[in-house]
């Protein structure tokens, strides 16, 4: 599950520093990437980006934020990372510095997409599309007839479409449910 970047330069061994490295404009193809399974111990960090990254999307288009505080982004993520049925992928940089993480919900007959997020940080260099191709690659590979993505209205549809996916349905509301 490791994608070799085209060169393999990279600032420094060191762990890098979250704002100079990491928001340089190069491009994930670039910089060498590692993707592999989450586990638990991924929880506190995936938990942060989560919080981050849609914190970021939903203030940027004046909407409540998903998630109330890191803590209880690590609290979902530690549910995820530890559930059996939920396949999971990390992006990391040299060093194993997390950059990002998706899931894929295979509790049902249809694969269920996400929660993607990149930290705010190093998005719009190409990590969204190396995740969400792991999770349709590992869609694929266990035959699931179809995989679903639900997201708010407000977010982009367009960046996603490129992807395959084609509008279902418009929920009116959603009633929030634990997974099981
Ligand atoms: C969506 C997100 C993961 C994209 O990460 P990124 O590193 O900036 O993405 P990229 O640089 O690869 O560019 C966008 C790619 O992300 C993916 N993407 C974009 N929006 C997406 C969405 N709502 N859901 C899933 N994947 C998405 C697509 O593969 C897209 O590829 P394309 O531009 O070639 O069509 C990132 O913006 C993020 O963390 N957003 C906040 C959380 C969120 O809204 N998650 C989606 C709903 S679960």
């Amino acid at each position: 599950m490791s994608r070799k970047p085209a060169k393999t330069q990279h600032a420094s061994t060191k762990k890098p520093k979250r704002s100079n490295a990491l928001t340089a404009a190069r491009p994930a193809s670039s910089m060498s990437v590692k993707l592999r399974r989450g586990e638990p111990a991924d929880a506190k960090e995936c938990g942060r980006i989560v919080f981050e990254a849609f914190k970021s999307i939903a203030t940027k288009h004046d909407f409540p934020q998903d998630f109330t505080s890191p803590e209880v982004g690590a609290m979902l993520m530690s549910f995820l990372l530890g559930h059996a049925k939920f396949y999971s992928v990390v992006a990391e940089l040299d060093g194993g510095r997390i950059v990002g993480s998706n899931f894929l919900d295979e509790r049902s007959e249809i694969a269920g997409v996400g929660p993607i997020s990149v930290d705010p940080i190093i998005q719009g260099k190409g990590f969204g599309r190396i995740l969400m191709e792991d999770v349709l690659a590992r869609a694929k590979e266990r035959k699931f007839p179809g995989v679903r993505l639900a997201q708010a209205a407000y977010k982009p549809f367009v960046s996603i479409q490129s992807l395959g996916f084609a509008p279902a349905s418009r929920f009116r509301s959603c009633a929030a449910r634990h997974p099981r």
